[in-house]
Order: C-alpha cells, then sequence, then structure tokens
C-alpha cells in the first residue's frame, strides 16, 4: 500500500517560463533540482519508517531493520509488515509537522488566517528590548528617518498614505540581526529588510507598519582570495564600494563583481531581487554570483547555505531558494561571492540595423555561433531620437534600432579577430552602420550613448515633458527569438498613447526595459500600457520581470505568469520559514486572505480583459 502512495508525481506544474532573466519569486527550478534526489531517497524512507523517526528510537529502527532481514523469508513476512505498520501510524501522527501544517503541499490563500501581529504595547516592549540589546544609537524613530525608509519616490509604486515604519533599526553584525529577529519573533512584530533602497516595485514599503531592518551599516569588506576569485562581504556592501575597493588595492586592479544596477544598491539587496545588468551577458544574474549566503530566520537562527567551493551538490540549494526571495524568507547578513576577471582587452562597437528584427537576428546569430560578448545593449529608434536630442554625445547617429557592443579578449589581436568576424555576421544582416573604437578612450566615448541613457531620459522627462513628469522602467523579458517580434507589439500598442517612450534593452538576455515618460495626470494611462505590455510579454512566452523582481507593484502580474499552485507552493515554503509571517509581508504574493490589493497610493491597475 504504502510503495503505491510514496510516488505521486504524474504531472509537471511549469514552473518559470522559457527564458533565460528571471527575477519572478522563489527559484523553484534550483530547489526541485536539488530535491529530485531527495524525494527518492523518501520513497526509501517510507518503506522503512525508521527514517521518519529517526534517530529518536532505537527500538523502532532496531525492529525495523530485523523487519528487513525477515522480510526476505517469507514465514516473517506477514507478521512483520503488520508490527512495521502499526509501528509506523503511532510514529507518523506524533511528528511535530503534522500539528503545525495541514496535510498538503501547498498553502492556497484561502487556507490562512488573516496574520496576528503584536500591538502598540508589545511594538514598544520589543524595541526596548532591542534597544538593550543592539544598542539605543542604533534604533531610530526620527521623523526625516522613517521618511527616508517610507517612500522611494517612484511615483509610479507610491506606498498608501499610511505605510509608514515606525522604527529603523541599524545592525551592525550576524548577531544583531539575530537578536532583532528573534525579539520580533518573540512579540510578533513585522520587520522589512532594507538596504540600497533602490528597488523599483515597492520591494520594502511598510504594509504592515512595524520595524524597517536597514543593513547598510553592514558594510565590511570581509576577506578576498585572489586565487579563488572570491570575495565575502557583510551584506550592506555596495557594488560600486567593492568595485572600487578592488580597483584601489594593488593586485586586486583586475577583478570586478559580475553584476551591476541602480548605482547605490547593496550586495544583499542585489541577492533578493536576483539583480542583473549591463555585464549579465557574460557573467550571469546574481544567481550565478553568489557562492553562499549567512542569513538570519524570521525566529532569529542564524545559518550559512554552504562553504567555499564553487561546485556543491550537498543537500537542498538553499542560496537558490533565497536569491530572490525579496527580503521574506531570511535576512542575508553575509555573502561570498565570486569575481570575475576583466578582459585584458576590450572595444566597443556600435552597430546600427534597419529595423528591429535585422538587429535581433544579429544578435541571435552572435549567441549560436558561441561568441562570449563582454555586453551587448540595443537601444530603439526612439531612444536613439533622444539621445540625438539630448546632443550628449559628439557623434550623430541615424534614428535607428542600435546595438552597442562590447568585445572583450586576452590581448588586442585577439579582438581584432572577434570584431572581424562580429562585423561579417552584421553585414550579413544588413547593419547600416558598424562603427569601432580604436582606443580606449574611443571605447569609452562610443559607449556613452548608452552609459548615459537613463540620465537622457530623465533629462528629456524634465526639460521636454513637464518638469514633474516621470519615468516608469518596465522589465518584461521573453525568448531571444521572440524578442522583435514582441517589441513591435508593443510598439503598436504604445502608438495609441499620448506618452512619449523608449527602449533600451539589455538583448543578450532578452530583457529590456520599455520606458514611460509620462507626465503627472498620465499616470493612469501608463498603469495601462504597463499591464497590456505585460501581457504581451506573457503570451509571448515572457515573464512579467527579468530584473526587478515582484514587490508590490508586480504581485497582480505574478498571478498572471505562474499558476495558482506555484504561488501555493511559495506560500508553503514562507510558511515553513516564516510560520508568523513577520519577514516583509504581502510582498511577491499575498499572505492574507483579506489583502485587497490596495497597498499602494493611487491603487493598483484594474485588471483588464486583455
Ligand atoms: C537608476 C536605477 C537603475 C537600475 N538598474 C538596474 C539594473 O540595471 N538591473 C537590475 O537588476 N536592477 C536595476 N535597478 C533596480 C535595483 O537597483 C535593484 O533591484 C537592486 O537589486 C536593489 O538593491 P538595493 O540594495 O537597493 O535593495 P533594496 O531596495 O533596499 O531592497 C530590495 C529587496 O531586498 C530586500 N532586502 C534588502 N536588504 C536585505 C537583507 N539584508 N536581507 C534580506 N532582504 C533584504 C528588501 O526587503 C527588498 O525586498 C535599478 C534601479 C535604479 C533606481
Ligand atoms: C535568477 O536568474 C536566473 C538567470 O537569469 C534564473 O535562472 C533564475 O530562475 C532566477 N532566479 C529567481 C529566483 O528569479
Ligand atoms: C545554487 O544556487 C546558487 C545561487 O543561486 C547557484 O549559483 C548554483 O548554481 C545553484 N546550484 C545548483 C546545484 O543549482
Ligand atoms: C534586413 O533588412 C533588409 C532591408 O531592410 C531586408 O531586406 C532583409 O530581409 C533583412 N534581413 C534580415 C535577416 O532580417
Ligand atoms: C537629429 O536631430 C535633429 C533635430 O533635433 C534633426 O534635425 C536630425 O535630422 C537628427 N539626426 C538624424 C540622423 O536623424
Ligand atoms: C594573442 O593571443 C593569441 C592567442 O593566445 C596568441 O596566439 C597571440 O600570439 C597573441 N598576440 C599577441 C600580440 O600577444
Ligand atoms: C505623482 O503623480 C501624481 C498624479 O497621479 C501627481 O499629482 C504628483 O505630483 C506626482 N508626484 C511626483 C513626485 O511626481
Amino acid at each position: 500500500m504504502w510503495r503505491k502512495r510514496s510516488w505521486g508525481c504524474h504531472r509537471q506544474e511549469w514552473l518559470v517560463a522559457r527564458i533565460k532573466g528571471s527575477s519572478v519569486g522563489y527559484d523553484a527550478v534550483g530547489v526541485r533540482v536539488a530535491s529530485k534526489m531527495y524525494s527518492r531517497s523518501i520513497w526509501r524512507a517510507r518503506a522503512v519508517p525508521r527514517m521518519l523517526t529517526a534517530s529518536r528510537s532505537f527500538s523502532a529502527r532496531a525492529a525495523a531493520s530485523t523487519g528487513w532481514r525477515l522480510l526476505s523469508s517469507r514465514a516473517g513476512a506477514g507478521a512483520i509488515l503488520g508490527a512495521l505498520g502499526v509501528g509506523g501510524y503511532l510514529y507518523y501522527d506524533q511528528l511535530p509537522t503534522r500539528q503545525v501544517f495541514p496535510e498538503r503541499s501547498t498553502t492556497p490563500l484561502a487556507t490562512l488566517e488573516s496574520p496576528l501581529y503584536g500591538g502598540e504595547k508589545e511594538l514598544k516592549l520589543a524595541v526596548l528590548e532591542i534597544q538593550r540589546d543592539i544598542g539605543k544609537e542604533n534604533v531610530n524613530a526620527q521623523e526625516a528617518d522613517l521618511e527616508l525608509h517610507t517612500d522611494n519616490q517612484l511615483n509610479y509604486t507610491r506606498p498608501r498614505k499610511d505605510y509608514k515604519p515606525r522604527y529603523v533599526v541599524y545592525p551592525r553584525s550576524t548577531a544583531d540581526v539575530s537578536a532583532i529577529m528573534k525579539i520580533a519573533h518573540k512579540y510578533s512584530i513585522p520587520v522589512v529588510p532594507y538596504s540600497g533602497g533602490t528597488s523599483l516595485e515597492g520591494h520594502w514599503y511598510s504594509t504592515r507598519c512595524g520595524i524597517v531592518l536597514d543593513t547598510s551599516r553592514m558594510n565590511k569588506i570581509l576577506r578576498v582570495s585572489p586565487d579563488d576569485l572570491d570575495v565575502t562581504v557583510q551584506a550592506g556592501v555596495g557594488w560600486k564600494q567593492l568595485n572600487a575597493y578592488l580597483q584601489g588595492h594593488p593586485g586586486l586592479e583586475h577583478l570586478i563583481f559580475g553584476c551591476d544596477c541602480g548605482p547605490t544598491a547593496h550586495i544583499c539587496g542585489m541577492i533578493n531581487t536576483n539583480a542583473s545588468g549591463m555585464k549579465a551577458t557574460k557573467f550571469g544574474p546574481m544567481k550565478m554570483n553568489v557562492i553562499s549566503v549567512t542569513a538570519v530566520l524570521a525566529d532569529g537562527t542564524v545559518i550559512k547555505t554552504g562553504r567555499r567551493p564553487r561546485k556543491t551538490s550537498a543537500g537542498y540549494n538553499l542560496t537558490g531558494l533565497l536569491v530572490g526571495s525579496e527580503g521574506t524568507l531570511a535576512v542575508i547578513t553575509e555573502a561570498t561571492l565570486k569575481l570575475q576577471v576583466k578582459s585584458p582587452s576590450e572595444t566597443v562597437a556600435v552597430v546600427q540595423f534597419p529595423t528591429l528584427t535585422n538587429c535581433t537576428k544579429t544578435v541571435s546569430e552572435i549567441f549560436k555561433k558561441g561568441f562570449q560578448l563582454n555586453a551587448i545593449e540595443l537601444l530603439d529608434s526612439e531612444m536613439m531620437k533622444l539621445v540625438n536630442h539630448s546632443k550628449s554625445v559628439s557623434k550623430e547617429y541615424k534614428e535607428i534600432p542600435t546595438l552597442f557592443i562590447k568585445v572583450g579578449g586576452i590581448n588586442k589581436t585577439v579582438v581584432k579577430e572577434y570584431l572581424k568576424e562580429l562585423r561579417a555576421i552584421c553585414d550579413n544582416h544588413k547593419a547600416a552602420s558598424f562603427e569601432f573604437a580604436k582606443s580606449d578612450a574611443e571605447a569609452e566615448e562610443l559607449f556613452t550613448a548608452r552609459a548615459n541613457a537613463l540620465y537622457t531620459m530623465l533629462e528629456y522627462c524634465y526639460t521636454d515633458i513637464h518638469e514633474d513628469a516621470k519615468l516608469w522602467f518596465t522589465d518584461v523579458a521573453v525568448p531571444l527569438s521572440k524578442l522583435a517580434s514582441t517589441l513591435e507589439e508593443i510598439d503598436e500598442l504604445c502608438e495609441k498613447y499620448p506618452m512619449k517612450h523608449a527602449m533600451v534593452g539589455h538583448v543578450g538576455e532578452g530583457n529590456f526595459h520599455y520606458n514611460l515618460l509620462y507626465r503627472p495626470e498620465e499616470l493612469e494611462m501608463s498603469k495601462e500600457v504597463v499591464s497590456k505590455m505585460v501581457d504581451i510579454g506573457l503570451r509571448n512566452e515572457g515573464t512579467c520581470t527579468g530584473e526587478h523582481g515582484i514587490g508590490l507593484g508586480k504581485r497582480r502580474y505574478l498571478e498572471r505568469e505562474l499558476s495558482p499552485s506555484t504561488l501555493d507552493m511559495m506560500r508553503k515554503l514562507k510558511l515553513a520559514l516564516d510560520p508568523k509571517r513577520i519577514l516583509n509581508p504581502d510582498k511577491v504574493f499575498k499572505i492574507d486572505p483579506a489583502d485587497e490589493d490596495n497597498h499602494l497610493s493611487a491603487g493598483e491597475p484594474k485588471e483588464l480583459n486583455t
């Protein structure tokens, strides 16, 4: 009987869409890979109940092993099976998990009660204890500081007026974080982890008005190993800080951290959003650049997800689970990261194309030929119009789709060879122009149009549209082969609206920012466009977020992207690790059946029937 019951995986859910870059929820694929083997051993464990009872029962263990021996003899089999059945049942019933969790693999929202958080009294007590443990000077309730941790002024995801933290706490060490979490757990106080504050979708808004845990004062670089190409840092080290440190230390200048994103972002924030950026084409997003982390769980337990080797098959991939978890599962306090080696020789090529399709076909062929580029960025014709308009670059480009490519190699000769090949591919696809830099200075100059794209857009917003105009960064991602048609569909959509738009894409990952430049009064319209844009992305086998993550702003899109059961499984993981639901409540998915999607000041976009 129990043999039949133990396997049950007939239907496979699609856990993620078929794309390379994604910041969607928890990395269920990674966990599943690691757990595949494990589920087999579970099967065996069921067959031998001693595994269930672990070391707590010597007698059951002894009985089971005798059982195996006796099973081979026909005579003993019947009696032993009966005995095993009774023993197994007793033990099964006593498993503590059985009382904590209902017997199911997922947690649908409807099966939950609303979380119960501590009130005013508990908050006061908790803060007193936190002050005692980490020092008064590291607990702040000053208006300006609370304000700073309330909102990052991105108009499209402003928090509701009443969403404001009550205290900001600044731990200095893993022990501090553990102390804070123990106390918060005891009094059921919501805790929102925060570091650089640059995330774009309301990732750290205080929907439950408790404590913001700011790791920015944990900013020490603890260890660098140039021989192993890795580094251990405290959570609040900025990626720019890390690169500046490497640049400034003799013997480390050739090293670089492989991910970049918002200029003031910190490593732990980047881990929590699976950030990527321009270098991801070569080095991958955060997921590929994190070796292991030290984390504090909701009840204050400190764990380390691994040691220092780059490759391991030791148990579940908890590093992978925490990457992209947006502060909902644990607080990261330290991380061991890979370092990358800068190309000894690098140059920049700028290639313009008559059509988007020509352009993406070129990119696809470059990858199919096995080229490893340092960066490949696409600016669409609208963006090139802004570049021309801004006069911020010395060159005048045609206002057509343009690729900015960084090619690297071990010496100039090699780079030159690459360029020759690259040029041939571009010519095959009817490139309108192909330019490359002959010196480092020229390379930097050629790349400026891409490097300054953000400032170009912002300046256009403020000076040419409206002094209160805003920029909405979107980050849908699709498989490369769908990129051109997806962008065309989105262009067509945007034609119907008055807002300006400009696209900058990390095409290597099929990840693009189709940004809207909107006047204050166009906010509602912009929401509608973004919602439709996500639908177009999803229809093209894409994801609603290639690198920014879900936060509050994209929660409803995640519901469209993944099946309800997949979200219910994420919720189960959340509850397993954070049973009181105190860590960054309401982010990524709902944890409260009473949640009515009214977390943002102007409300979230209405459900559209597209
Ligand atoms: C101008 C600009 C450009 C950007 N460009 C890019 C880009 O190219 N690529 C890209 O991927 N993103 C980009 N972003 C988005 C943003 O920079 C990234 O999402 C970044 O990873 C956020 O890091 P942060 O330190 O600011 O995190 P925060 O905003 O402070 O937090 C991000 C999330 O991590 C959680 N968190 C923070 N600290 C901890 C911790 N110690 N433990 C557990 N959870 C924690 C928070 O609760 C939150 O959910 C850009 C943003 C801006 C403003
Ligand atoms: C992080 O990005 C990688 C590669 O783009 C992807 O495979 C992985 O699923 C992502 N993880 C999460 C949690 O989004
Ligand atoms: C585990 O996760 C880390 C970080 O996301 C990743 O670098 C590593 O490749 C993963 N390992 C496996 C076996 O999936
Ligand atoms: C590239 O563009 C040219 C001219 O617009 C067109 O004739 C050709 O078919 C395109 N080629 C590819 C491969 O997209
Ligand atoms: C650049 O913009 C100017 C006006 O702003 C325009 O006259 C010119 O034609 C544009 N250049 C190209 C190559 O489109
Ligand atoms: C560049 O590297 C290639 C490949 O290793 C080698 O064959 C060549 O001699 C090198 N050229 C120079 C100028 O160093
Ligand atoms: C945000 O948008 C609203 C309109 O929805 C506008 O009134 C307000 O001025 C904007 N705020 C900022 C800071 O741009």
